[in-house]
């Protein structure tokens, strides 16, 4: 599949947005998690007026929530998928006073722009990319962050040695047999989507990702009880 199909495919599967609103609803990704500690990395930065660069934010839920507990000043959120954004607009609306956001993929030149953040969010959207790939984005966005800025990304997490089939399949079945919100057909099409699209990474492997990118200090914060997902946080400063 090319660049622009793979692309077109992710839009796709991601412009039937309610799903996801239900996975959200239900935490089957531990977004209440998220919120939790992203209030918590996000208030370390002791910043008066904070602004954030989010990439893959589809409807920027987690965001919109930490906003009503720490001042967000400026938020910048990047999606592929329209009606996502139509959701961000809504989420985001007397929470932040400061948002643009913008309908590109992550990648284009254009969607970033010259303004320096104090962190950068990437939440369940690096593991459609190959290691390479991960490691340029996670190096564009350090270059938009200040250098003691925080990155935080909440992704996919294989054990240490595990591999990622191994990992994916295990993945699907629990999703199989606990989200039980969805009927076949939703689960057919989620385990479609994870078995062609998705890339996951070891925490030592992201810890490697990171390095490589620049960044001197990484951190762990949570992990499921499953041990497929899990929230991490990179500096660029030891
Ligand atoms: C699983 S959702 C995660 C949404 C949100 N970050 C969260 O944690 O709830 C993945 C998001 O990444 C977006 N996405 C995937 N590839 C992208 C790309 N190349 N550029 C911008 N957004 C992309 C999808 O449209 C989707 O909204």
């Amino acid at each position: 599949m090319s660049k622009e199909q793979d692309i077109l495919a992710t839009k796709a599967f991601f412009e039937g947005w309610k799903f996801y609103q239900t996975i959200i609803r239900l935490n089957y990704m531990f977004h209440a998690e998220i919120i939790e500690h992203e209030t918590a990395l996000l208030s370390s930065l002791s910043r008066e007026r904070l602004s954030v660069l989010e990439l893959g934010c589809g409807d920027s839920f987690a965001i919109s929530q930490v906003a009503k507990s720490i001042s967000i000043d400026r938020y910048r959120g990047i999606d592929i998928t329209s009606l996502a954004l139509k959701y961000a607009q809504k989420n985001l609306e007397r929470v932040i006073p400061n948002v643009e956001l913008v309908e590109g993929d992550m990648f284009q030149e254009g969607t970033f722009h010259s303004e320096i953040s104090d962190a950068g969010v990437l939440g369940y959207t690096a593991h459609h990319l190959e290691t390479k790939a991960k490691i340029s984005l996670f190096s564009r966005v350090r270059k938009q962050l200040r250098a003691d800025g925080i990155l935080i990304v909440y992704d996919l997490i294989t054990d240490e040695g595990e591999s990622p089939e191994d990992f994916l399949e295990r993945s699907i079945q629990h999703f199989e047999t606990s989200w039980d919100a969805f009927d076949r057909d939703q689960l057919a099409s989620i385990r479609d989507h994870v078995s062609t699209k998705d890339h996951p990474e070891s925490w030592e492997g992201w810890k490697s990702i990171a390095e490589e990118s620049g960044y001197s200090r990484s951190a762990l914060r949570f992990r499921d009880p499953q041990h497929i997902f899990g929230i991490m946080a990179f500096w660029s400063r030891p």
